[in-house]
């Protein structure tokens, strides 16, 4: 019987193309080519399925050009702001995303900036790579422990509650910002705040674990921050368009905001320039959910819901 053709646009781990080659007549990226819009199209010709991921722009007008054989788009990620969701759901074709199985990685992320920018772990490192470091003293680079420090979770969702877990553990007092309170058994003792005044006047830490979309475009914004204690940390392991790049550059100069240390970026990989100049920053590449574990589980459940879509059901990781 001939197998559906799935489209993957980038390299994903062996046991995911394994998996893929096994099931379907695969088109892998061996050479992990970053793709254009034009490519996919192009890739696309005669696909059933697409598995595409969130370094690609899959916007209106690459969807609008997809043949007609597609019938799902699976994104590697559980964020989903780069595909055209609305534009794929008027030519019946169905998209997924990878939620839940990446939030411990997640979260472990965003809990490594945040004890990495409390611990000034990105100034000790550019120390000792320096070849400047003359040896212990008791003044040098003195940070602050988070033990007993008020950290703050824009978007208590998956991620942002598997931070609060782990925070706890570090002894940190949680404070939350969501649309709305959550039950007590999510809420595991956190703070509801239902105004961006009292939530950020409590953050010493913010760390930002909401959605892409319209309503939290650049939400950290000069204002926003501002309102931060000062000297507060922030660390961003969401999506670099929550953050208004020039306010949080121009508070980290004057001290408004201690430390920033980020994993995402508006417009990644490009970023704001600014970042680079400063000491007081910590830039990683994307890496939230990259450990092989959650990368393999990504991959399986975007596999899971390719292989639901084409035999005619429904999978629970539908987004459209
Ligand atoms: C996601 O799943 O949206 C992450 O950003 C990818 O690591």
């Amino acid at each position: 019987m001939t197998k559906p053709v799935l489209l993957i646009t980038r390299r994903v781990p062996a046991a995911v193309e394994a998996r893929a080659t096994r099931d379907y007549d695969a088109r892998l990226n061996s050479e992990d080519v970053p793709r254009s819009g034009a490519d996919i199209v192009r890739l696309a010709q005669g696909a059933a399925a697409i598995l595409c991921c969130p370094a690609e722009q899959v916007d209106a007008g690459t969807i609008a050009k997809l043949p007609d054989s597609v019938r799902v788009i699976a994104t590697f990620s559980v964020g989903y702001d780069h595909v055209a969701v609305e534009a794929a759901a008027a030519r019946g074709i169905v998209v997924c995303n990878t939620p839940g199985v990446l939030s411990v990685a997640t979260a472990e992320t965003a809990m490594l900036l945040v004890l990495a920018a409390a611990r000034r772990a990105g100034e000790g490192e550019r120390l000792v790579r320096s070849g400047n470091w003359q040896g212990w003293a008791p003044t040098q680079l003195m940070g602050t422990q988070v033990s007993g420090r008020r950290l703050g979770i824009f978007g208590m969702g998956r991620i942002g509650r598997e931070v609060a877990r782990m925070a706890r553990a570090f002894g940190m007092q949680v404070h939350y910002r969501d649309q709305g309170r959550l039950p007590a058994d999510l809420e595991q003792g956190a703070i509801f705040h239902d105004t961006d005044d009292s939530f950020l006047s409590a953050c010493e830490v913010l760390s930002l674990h909401a959605p892409s979309g319209a309503s939290t475009r650049r939400w950290l914004n000069a204002d926003r921050i501002a309102l931060l204690p000062k000297g507060a940390i922030v660390v961003n392991a969401a999506r670099g368009t929550l953050v208004d790049d020039a306010a949080l550059i121009a508070a980290l100069r004057s001290g408004q905001v201690g430390y920033a240390y980020l994993d995402v970026y508006d417009g990644e990989p490009k970023l704001n320039p600014g970042y680079l100049e400063l000491e007081n920053v910590v830039l990683l590449p994307h890496l939230g959910s990259a450990t092989l574990e959650t990368r393999n589980a990504m991959g399986f459940l975007a596999l899971d819901a390719i292989d639901a879509v084409l035999a005619g059901r429904t999978p629970p990781n539908v987004v459209s």
